[in-house]
């Protein structure tokens, strides 16, 4: 049984940016909640009790929103690490706050899947394993963590290489025992990725890869979030979406999976295809938006086309 998660929180989000000046990456909204809210609530429906946020860039902007997690039916706290520690850094700083000493979830903040964790979960059991990998196959394997698989045992894991020998990838979620987490050096900086995996295969521990290549998006980019929120949207059979209290004239067309946000006003006539547009933003009349990102509470005034661009963010 796993019932404990951790969720790194921490990145500076840079591909991300304007979205990330003010937002950390995972805290940006997908279709109306933030990406952490999606994961946690995945976590949950997979029988994890208890969940730390691996916080750092930004730290303060999770807490008003999480809180303790009451809202969310799952124990939430924070970790929160004054300077980044590095994804394996952040694990072991992240584990001392779990209460529970049973294996630990761990998840990317930035990653869209309906990969089984409840399979992934069943394989680290059956396999007896130190650390089990999900894996998922992708055309260009470059910007990932690539591994060489033995079986079912990884035999070597390389992040982001020129010439991978694989296309299958580290997709962001593992499962760790607890004593391998605490062979982490404490309060240094350290790449799971980098150094934990590579000297966890060199010393013969048993690090086992779950492969399941249903859908998965790593949201490193703000191409990405479009492409996440078009998906999310399309899947359940819809064409846009829209958060609470907000207006769209009846002559105005929102599709390609855009979403307006909560009490969002659009005008007449106007056209938004694969946009984002944040809370209390106003749409002028004829305004036409392609894969556009409004920030919220801005306006956009009457005629205004664009397209691939962001409107309304600071640009410190
Ligand atoms: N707390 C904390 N501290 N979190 C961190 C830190 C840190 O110092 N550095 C990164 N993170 C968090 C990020 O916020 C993100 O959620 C996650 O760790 C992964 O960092 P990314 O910056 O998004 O890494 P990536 O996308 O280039 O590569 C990672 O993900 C790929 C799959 O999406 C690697 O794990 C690859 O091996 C993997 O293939
Ligand atoms: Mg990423």
């Amino acid at each position: 049984m796993v019932k404990s998660a951790i969720l790194l929180v921490g990145g500076m989000g840079t591909r991300m940016q304007p979205l990330t000046f003010d937002t950390p990456k995972p805290m940006l909204p997908l279709v109306g909640k933030p990406i952490t809210e999606h994961q946690i609530m995945k976590a949950k429906a997979a029988g994890i009790t208890e969940i730390v946020l691996a916080t750092s860039y930004l730290s303060d902007v999770f807490t008003p929103y999480f809180g303790r997690g009451e809202k969310f039916g799952i124990k939430i706290s924070y970790a929160v690490e004054e300077s980044a520690l590095g994804t394996g850094g952040a694990i072991a700083n992240a584990a001392k706050l779990l209460t529970g000493s049973g294996p630990v979830m761990i998840f990317n903040g930035d990653v869209l899947s309906n990969h089984s964790l409840e399979r992934q979960i069943a394989a680290h059991e059956e396999n007896g394993a130190d650390v089990t990998l999900y894996l998922t196959e992708v055309e260009d394997a470059r910007a990932f963590g690539v591994v060489e698989l033995d079986g079912a045992r990884i035999a070597s894991f390389n992040e982001k290489m020129e010439n991978p020998p694989t296309n299958i990838i580290n997709a962001g979620c593992y499962i760790f025992n607890r004593d391998i987490i605490d062979q982490i050096p404490e309060g240094v900086v350290v790449s799971v990725e980098r150094e934990t995996f590579p000297v966890l295969l060199a010393r013969g521990a048993k690090v086992y890869g779950f492969v399941d290549n249903s859908y998965w998006l790593d949201i490193g980019n703000p191409g990405a979030l479009l492409k996440a929120t078009r998906d999310l949207i399309e899947s359940a059979g819809h064409e846009m979406a829209q958060g609470k209290g907000s207006s769209i004239d009846p002559t105005a067309v929102v599709d390609q999976g855009s979403f307006v946000g909560a009490g969002a006003i659009v005008g007449a006539g106007a056209k938004l295809h694969q946009s984002i547009i944040g809370d209390g933003a106003i749409i002028g009349a004829n305004v036409d938006l392609t894969r556009v990102f409004v920030a919220s509470e801005t306006e956009v005034g009457e005629n205004t086309v664009r397209e691939g661009d962001f409107l309304g963010f600071s640009s410190h």
